[in-house]
């Protein structure tokens, strides 16, 4: 049952009843402390509140709702406090890592803003509204206070809940695969198609109000991430006070859709596969790694989430189901149609990838109102080989590789 992985037949990978909004009176200070984030930040005042705060036990902490709402503020607050300031800060106070600590490991995610904290668990929306349009969802927070913040994790939102739908469908695929109902197959593979090239429409709305120099200067700063840092000045990391003198230096990767269980649900189904050690060196996770960049990105899914894709991963065989017909039959046509939507849909994202990272990379910063102040590479004109995407990939490499492994999983004659 879908439910067992957290899942929703409805809404998918987003939490079918919304988010909390608000811990109870014994957080007020974790929740004040993030209601004025971009405040704060704007200030220059963030890290001395956050200074100034006591260290809270996870204690009273009770429902799985209270867990997620207090993983996405200790979220907010580590990232805030890391790039909040002209240089990274290397040291998180006791008061944010004791309980980040607790908090991530109950959920079994990394203490460091995810795609989890900022995206599936970041939302209201009126229950009944179809969160497959963009405008229909409000996002709780922002680093930056900007709308354009918001419309970039709405337009993801809003691709998660359109996506939700064909989980049953491909699920039902599945079965029939093992029935052997070829129609039935056709049938979901065309569904599916469809809803992989709705997403890329979605997806293309980005540009409406998410200008790419408030990305690029403004709010992907905040979701970078402590892995390979050293050029930004983080060569080892963070080190999560624990009080005492003890703690530990922890790196991770930053937050990235990649770490969307959607869009891995996606290739899963079709039988897409992403290269492993092959790439190592186009992708900065660590040495040796025996795991796709893909497959890497999995330990910043929540438990049920990643237990579901190791699920499908080890059943799905539409791939190898679908190569026992001929190219000319109509589950064959199904089957590359759904490959090529999804193939363009990474088409699509490497135009936004292009249009609000490379672009405004080479770009100097326009007017004093273009504040920066974040110690990271945004800050000047970089080589297009030094920059790299907040999950750490290099990313024109990469997402190129992956669009072409996209397209490589198509059946030929
Ligand atoms: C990966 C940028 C929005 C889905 C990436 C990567 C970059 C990037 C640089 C490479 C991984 C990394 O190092 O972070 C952007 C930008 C966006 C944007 C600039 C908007 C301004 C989205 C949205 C989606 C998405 C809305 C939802 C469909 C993905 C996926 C990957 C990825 C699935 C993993 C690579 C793959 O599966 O081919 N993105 N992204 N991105 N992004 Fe985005
Ligand atoms: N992964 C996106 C970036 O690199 C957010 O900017």
């Amino acid at each position: 049952r879908l439910e067992d992985f957290d899942i929703s037949p409805r809404t998918g990978f987003l939490p079918e009843e919304p988010p909390l909004q608000r811990l109870q009176p014994f957080y007020k200070d974790w929740e004040d402390i993030v209601c004025q984030a971009p405040a704060l930040l704007r200030a220059e005042e963030f890290r001395t509140r956050v200074e100034r705060l006591p260290v809270h036990p996870v204690s009273e902490l009770q429902s799985e709702r209270d867990w997620k709402r207090a993983y996405l503020l200790l979220s907010v607050i580590t990232n805030a406090y890391i790039w909040g300031g002209r240089r990274p800060a290397e040291v998180l106070p006791p008061a944010v890592s004791i309980p980040f600590i607790a908090v991530s490991a109950h959920l079994e995610l990394p203490p460091t803003a995810t795609y989890s904290a900022m995206n599936l668990w970041n939302f209201t929306y009126l229950q009944g509204s179809d969160l497959s349009v963009v405008e229909n969802c409000s996002i709780l927070h922002t680093f930056t206070g900007t709308p354009d913040e918001e419309w970039f994790y709405q337009v993801s939102i809003a691709i998660e809940a359109r996506g939700a739908i064909v989980i049953p469908v491909m699920l039902k695929a599945l079965e029939a695969v093992r029935e052997d109902e070829s129609k039935t197959v056709t049938a979901c593979l065309l569904e599916f198609a469809n809803c992989v090239k709705e997403s890329g429409v979605i997806l293309e709305r980005m540009y409406e109000k998410c200008s790419p120099e408030v990305f690029y200067h403004q709010i992907r700063p905040f979701l970078t991430g402590s892995k390979n840092m050293s050029a930004a000045g983080l060569p080892n990391g963070v080190f999560y006070a624990e009080g005492e003198g003890k703690g530990y230096w922890h790196q991770y990767n930053g937050g990235s859709n990649a770490q969307s269980s959607l869009i891995q649900f996606f290739d899963i189904i079709l039988g897409v596969e992403h290269a492993r050690n092959k790439n190592s060196d186009l992708i900065s996770i660590a040495p040796g790694a025996e795991l796709s960049f893909i497959e890497e990105m999995r330990k910043y899914m929540p438990r049920g989430h990643r237990l579901f894709l190791q699920q499908i991963a080890s059943t799905a065989n539409i791939h190898e189901y679908v190569r026992r017909f001929s190219i000319n039959d109509d589950i064959t046509m199904a089957y590359n149609l759904a490959v090529s939507k999804l193939k363009s849909l990474r088409d699509i994202h490497i135009q936004i990838v292009t249009r609000y990272i490379i672009n405004p990379s080479q770009k100097p910063l326009r007017g004093p109102n273009d504040r920066v102040n974040i110690a990271t590479t945004s800050s000047r004109k970089i080589s297009k080989t030094e920059l790299s995407g907040t999950g750490g990939t290099q990313l024109m490499l990469f997402l190129k590789q992956s669009r072409d492994e996209t397209e490589e999983t198509a059946l030929r004659l």
